[in-house]
C-alpha cells in the first residue's frame, strides 16, 4: 500500500506554488509514496486579481486541481502552504479549513501528519507566527505536527538571506514580489516533503 501525501496550498503570486512543487518533489523521493498537489479555492473577485497582477500569476498553476474539504480524509499526511497575511494564514486557506467541521466531528484527520510552509514579503514579516498559529487548527483536528529539524543543515545558512525554520520551509517574496525562492529555500522545502513522507511511511508500516 502506498502512503498518501497531499500538498494543499494557496498562492496569489506564485511563491507558495514554487515551494509546493518542491515539497511535492521531496515527498516523491520516498519510495511507495503517492503525492497529490492541490490548491484551495480563490475568494478574491476576478476584477481585483486582474488589477493586482495576480490573475496572470495564478494562470501559471491553473492546472492544479482545486481540493474539496472531504478529500483531506484520503491522505496519511497533509502539507499545507499559505502566504502570510498580517502574520497569519491567508483568508482562502482559513475559509477552506473552516469547512472542515464535518471532518472534525468525525475525527477524520486524527493521527494524520500535518505540516506547514509559508511565504512573506519581508524578512521579519511573520513566517513563524503564520506557521505556529496554523498548527492550532491541525492540533484541533488531532493531527501530528511535523516541522523541519536542524538535521537539514541549510537552516543554519548565514551566508545569505534565506527563509526556512524548524517550523517549516519558507521564502521571502520581497515588497514587490520580485524575489523568487532561492535554491536554499527550495532545498529546505524538498527536505520537508521528504521528511513528512518518510515519517508517514514508518507510521503506516506499524499500523
Ligand atoms: C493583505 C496582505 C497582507 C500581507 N501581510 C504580510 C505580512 O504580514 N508580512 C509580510 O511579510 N508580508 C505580507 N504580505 C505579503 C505576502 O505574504 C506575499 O505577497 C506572499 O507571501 C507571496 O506569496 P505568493 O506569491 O504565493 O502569493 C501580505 C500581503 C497581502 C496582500
Amino acid at each position: 500500500m502506498k502512503t498518501k501525501v497531499q500538498v494543499v496550498f494557496y498562492s496569489m503570486y506564485g511563491h507558495i506554488y514554487r515551494l509546493a512543487e518542491a515539497v511535492a518533489a521531496g515527498a516523491r523521493e520516498v519510495p511507495d509514496t503517492e503525492v497529490a498537489l492541490y490548491q484551495v479555492p480563490e475568494l478574491v473577485p476576478d476584477s481585483a486579481l486582474e488589477k493586482s497582477g495576480a490573475k496572470a500569476a495564478r494562470a501559471a498553476f491553473a492546472n492544479v486541481p482545486v481540493i474539496a474539504p472531504a478529500q483531506l480524509a484520503e491522505a496519511d499526511a497533509i502539507v499545507f502552504g499559505t502566504p502570510t497575511r498580517f502574520g497569519n494564514m491567508c483568508a482562502q486557506m482559513r475559509n477552506f479549513l473552516d469547512q472542515t467541521g464535518g471532518l472534525w466531528m468525525q475525527g477524520a484527520l486524527v493521527g494524520k501528519l500535518g505540516s506547514v510552509f509559508t511565504s512573506t514579503a519581508t524578512q521579519h514579516g511573520g513566517q513563524e507566527t503564520t506557521i505556529t498559529s496554523f498548527h492550532s487548527t491541525l492540533l484541533h483536528h488531532g493531527m501530528i505536527i511535523v516541522g523541519v529539524p536542524y538535521a537539514e543543515q541549510r537552516l543554519l545558512n548565514m551566508a545569505e538571506i534565506t527563509g526556512g525554520s524548524p517550523y517549516g520551509a519558507s521564502t521571502l517574496a520581497g515588497g514587490d514580489g520580485s524575489r523568487q525562492p532561492s535554491e536554499n529555500e527550495l532545498a529546505i522545502a524538498r527536505y520537508q516533503g521528504r521528511h513528512v513522507a518518510t515519517i508517514a511511511k514508518k507510521l503506516a508500516a506499524k499500523s
